[in-house]
């Protein structure tokens, strides 16, 4: 039986399997909390916009902040992948796990001068600059670090992306961007700076769009804006449209990579810019579907009364997986077992001291205590998301492919979670 999302996620018999491995052995060899990706489902996601790009000058940065573990990385970079980073700490990771610094463009709307300079030393491809005020400040790092910052504009297209309203980034009242009015006079101020070399433009409407309409009405918004940028005589080398492309969770439809980028294709070609180097910037559909978070049943703690709420308390919690919290996001819980046993419906909650602690509510579940459960498209804004709230070691990561296994994240111990931390004298 397959599970909506990833083909490498599916039922054989009564087990559930990531690639060719039992979850439910993963989680007795490595422990639990676990979070386990398939490298295979990752790669498969990525060829698809490799190969819907194919040909075209094109570069895909995956967004770090999605899972920003380096065996993640590396697995990318090996696959000829770019990145999206946000932070010196992501510039960090991307170069620990062997990344072209010329395939790295620096986004995010508060990047230090310690960042900057970090981000210029290392020969970033591209800073995506998100204001006036960021833009000064870079020239004048640079100046004094005798570079040249390659840049790009943040323009906010003002489309609605139809998603939450927390990961919506292309409208008007969001922190975002340089205004779409503004953004004809910012980079004529752009190209006066010193230190400055304008190469091109971006955007990045929201997170989880699962039509492709917003993405079309932000590419004729960029469109319109590459044509009177260009009437003033400076060059944009490139178009960076973001990430944002959705996934399936419950019964979401999103287009496919091969879908979206077709219908922006059509559109750019339509306007005579199809020469024009493509960037996107996905960070779910690379990651998302393809890795889950598992976890053990550790009580079960029935209701006494007839409509009360059901408890399965795991050992996995809002600090691993933050998104049931932050969002109310529905991720699908699945046993690793299956048992002929009839469901209960349970409130899934982890046991971090807040009611806000769960993971799924209302689920129906054939488990019983010792079971092991699989929150499944955990692959994205997981691991990247977690905390040690509680004093909550992180979980231990692990890739598969096939019936292959790498441990690729030890479980935080609890005196790595206090390292650093001093008693008064
Ligand atoms: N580029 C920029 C500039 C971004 O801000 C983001 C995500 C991406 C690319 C990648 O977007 P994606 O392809 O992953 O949708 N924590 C939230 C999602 C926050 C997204 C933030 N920006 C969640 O768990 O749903």
């Amino acid at each position: 039986m397959t599970l909506p999302g990833s083909p490498q996620v599916a039922y054989r018999s009564d087990k559930l399997m990531l690639d060719d491995c039992a979850v439910a052995d993963l989680a007795t060899r490595f422990g639990t909390p676990l979070y386990a990706y398939s490298r295979t489902a990752m790669l498969s996601a990525l060829a698809a916009y490799q190969q819907a790009l194919a040909e075209r000058d094109h570069l895909i940065c995956y967004a770090v902040k999605a899972n920003s573990s380096l065996a993640v990385l590396q697995t990318f970079a090996q696959a000829g992948c770019g990145f999206d980073i946000v932070s010196a700490g992501e510039l960090a990771r991307v170069l620990a796990a062997g990344a072209a610094p010329s395939k790295v463009v620096f986004s995010g709307v508060g990047k230090t001068r310690a960042e900057m300079r970090q981000a210029l030393d290392a020969g970033v491809m591209c800073f995506n600059v998100e204001s006036e005020a960021e833009l000064e400040a870079l020239s004048s790092v640079a100046v004094q670090a005798a570079r040249t910052a390659r840049i790009s504009l943040r323009v906010n297209p003002d489309v609605d992306a139809k998603t939450h309203p927390y990961i919506s980034t292309g409208l008007k009242g969001n922190k975002f961007g340089v205004a779409h009015e503004r953004a004809v006079t910012v980079y004529a101020r752009a190209s006066a700076l010193p230190g400055l070399e304008v190469v091109g433009i971006d955007c990045h409407i929201g997170s989880q769009i699962t039509e492709i309409g917003p993405y079309l009405d932000a590419v004729d918004r960029m469109l319109d804006l590459v044509e009177a940028i260009e009437a003033t005589g400076i060059r944009l080398h490139h178009l960076d449209l973001g990430g944002g492309l959705g996934i399936t969770y419950t019964d979401e439809q999103p287009p496919s990579a091969a879908d979206l980028i077709g219908a922006l294709l059509q559109r750019i070609d339509a306007r005579g810019q199809g020469h024009r180097k493509l960037m996107f910037e996905p960070g779910r559909s690379l990651v998302g579907n393809a890795g889950m978070l598992i976890s053990e049943v550790l009580y079960l703690k029935p209701s006494d009364e007839p409509d009360g709420k059901n408890f399965c308390i795991v050992d996995a919690a809002m600090n691993d997986l933050m998104r049931p919290a932050m969002y109310e996001a529905w991720m699908r819980i699945v046993p690793c077992r299956l048992r002929d046993e009839p469901s209960v419906t349970y409130d899934v909650v982890g046991p971090v001291c807040e009611s806000g602690d769960w993971l799924g509510r209302d689920r129906p579940l054939a488990v019983q205590a010792g079971d092991h459960i699989a929150v499944l498209s955990a692959g994205a804004y997981g691991m990247s998301m977690a905390s040690n709230y509680n004093t909550r070691g992180r979980a231990a990561e692990v890739m598969v492919s096939g019936e292959q296994v790498w441990l690729i994240r030890d479980r935080e111990t609890p005196a790595e979670l206090f390292r650093g931390e001093h008693l008064l004298p």
